[in-house]
C-alpha cells in the first residue's frame, strides 16, 4: 500500500493527541505536519502541548520536534505538504465549517472529528462498517466545491457509536421505535477526573446538544443518496436521554427496540456474531476482527473491562432480553475517544485510502 503524508489539525488538543498516538506507527499514514491555533503556532509540538492527556502512551518522539503551524494562516502551505488532514478543533461551528471547506478547496481531503458539517447534505457521515456506500456522495460534493480531490468527510458523534452498530444489521426486521439512554464518560467532554473533580462520585443529567445528535445522526447514517444529497431515513422514531457519568472512558447505552417483524433472540445473536463490514472484508489496519461482541454474562460488558476490546475499536453488547413494552432491550459499550473519535476517523481514512480517494 502507498504511504500517505498526513497532517493533524488541532494536534495539541485531546483528540489531536489521540491521533498522534494512533498514527505513530501506522502502516499507511505518516504524520508530517501538525497545526493548531495561533497560540501554538511556531512552537515545537513538545512545547505547544500544555498537558499530555494520553495516559497509556507518551508523546511520539517522531513528532515532538515538529514545529506546529497555524491551522488557518498556513492552509495553503499545509495543503501542499500533505495528502490529507485529520481535523479536531475547538472553534465556533461556522469557523470550523469555513476552515474545513478551505482545506477541501485547497485540494486537501479532510477527515473530520468535528460536528460542524455532520448535517451538510453532501458531506458523508461515515461509520465504516455501516454506511460505506455514502462515500459515493463525495463526487457531488467535489462538484459543489469545484475541486478535483478535495472533500470533507465526517464521523458521527461518539454517543451513537455503541447502539447504531448493534441496531444497523437488525434494520431488515423493520425497526419501528428506539429508546436509548446513554451513560457517557467524562473524556467525551475533553476532561479527566483531575481537570473535572466535581465528576467524582457524581452524575450530571445533561450534556448540551447530545440528545438531538443521538436522535438525528442515526437517521443520516441510515439515509440514502438521492439527487446529490444524503436524505435522512424517515424512520425509526428515536428518543434518547444522555447522562454524564463518573467513568474516565467508554460510553454506554441502554437500548429498547420495537420491530415491525420481531426476530427471535437467537436470530439477533447470530446476526451480531456473523456481522462483518467492508473494513473487515478489506482487513483495514485499524479494523477490529470482530466488530460486534456479545457477552452472555449478566454483569458484562463493563466500561473498565471491555472498553479496550480490539484496541478500543470493537463494540461490546450484553443483556439482550425481551421487554414488556418494547420487543427487546440490551446494553452496549464503545470506547468514546478511540472508536468514538480519533480511532473511528483513522478507520474512515483507511477506507477512503483503500478505495483510492486520496490518490
Ligand atoms: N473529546 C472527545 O472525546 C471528542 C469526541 C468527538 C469529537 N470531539 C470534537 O473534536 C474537536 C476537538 O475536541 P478536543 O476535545 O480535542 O478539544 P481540545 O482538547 O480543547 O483541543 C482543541 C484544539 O483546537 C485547537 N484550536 C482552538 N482554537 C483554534 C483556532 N482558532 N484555530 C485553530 N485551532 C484552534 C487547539 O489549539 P491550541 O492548543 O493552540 O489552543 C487544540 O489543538 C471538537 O470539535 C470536539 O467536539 C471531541
Amino acid at each position: 500500500m502507498k504511504q500517505y503524508k498526513v497532517g493533524i489539525i488541532g494536534a495539541t488538543g485531546m483528540v489531536g493527541q489521540r491521533f498522534a498516538v494512533l498514527l505513530e506507527n501506522h502502516p499507511w499514514f505518516k504524520v508530517t505536519t501538525l497545526a493548531a491555533s495561533p497560540r501554538s503556532a511556531g512552537k515545537k509540538y513538545k512545547d505547544a502541548v500544555k498537558k499530555w492527556l494520553i495516559e497509556e502512551k507518551p508523546m511520539p518522539e517522531s513528532m515532538a520536534d515538529i514545529v506546529v503551524m497555524d491551522a488557518t494562516a498556513d492552509i495553503e502551505k499545509i495543503a501542499a505538504e500533505v495528502d490529507f488532514v485529520f481535523c479536531a478543533v475547538d472553534m465556533k461551528k461556522d469557523e470550523i465549517k469555513a476552515l474545513e471547506e478551505a482545506y477541501a478547496k485547497h485540494e486537501c481531503p479532510v477527515m473530520s472529528n468535528n460536528s460542524a458539517h455532520r448535517f451538510t447534505d453532501d458531506v458523508p457521515m461515515i461509520i465504516p462498517e455501516i454506511n460505506d456506500e455514502h462515500m459515493a456522495i463525495v463526487a457531488d460534493q467535489k462538484k459543489r466545491l469545484g475541486t478535483k480531490r478535495g472533500f470533507i468527510s465526517v464521523k458521527s458523534n461518539c454517543s451513537i457509536q455503541s447502539y447504531v452498530p448493534a441496531l444497523s444489521p437488525l434494520r431488515k426486521y423493520g425497526i419501528k421505535n428506539i429508546l436509548a439512554c446513554t451513560y457517557q464518560a467524562i473524556s467525551g467532554a475533553g476532561k479527566t477526573f483531575e481537570t473535572w473533580p466535581e465528576m467524582v462520585d457524581n452524575l450530571i443529567p445533561f450534556i448540551g446538544g447530545e440528545e438531538e445528535k443521538s436522535e438525528q445522526e442515526p437517521l443520516k447514517v441510515w439515509g440514502e443518496i438521492k439527487d446529490g444529497k444524503i436524505v435522512k431515513a424517515d424512520s425509526p422514531s428515536i428518543t434518547t436521554q444522555c447522562l454524564r457519568v463518573p467513568v474516565s472512558n467508554g460510553h454506554f447505552a441502554a437500548v429498547f427496540v420495537k420491530f415491525e417483524n420481531k426476530p427471535s433472540k437467537e436470530e439477533i445473536l447470530d446476526i451480531w456474531k456473523q456481522f462483518k463490514g467492508v473494513p473487515q472484508e478489506l482487513d483495514l489496519p485499524s479494523a477490529p476482527k470482530q466488530f460486534l461482541n456479545y457477552f452472555e454474562e449478566d454483569n458484562f460488558p463493563q466500561a473498565k473491562v471491555h472498553r479496550n476490546l480490539e484496541n478500543g475499536m470493537a463494540v461490546s453488547i450484553g443483556r439482550l432480553r425481551e421487554d414488556t413494552q418494547y420487543d427487546y432491550k440490551f446494553v452496549c459499550l464503545s470506547h468514546n475517544t478511540l472508536r468514538g473519535a480519533a480511532g473511528g476517523a483513522v478507520l474512515m481514512a483507511e477506507l477512503y485510502a483503500a478505495k483510492g480517494y486520496f490518490d
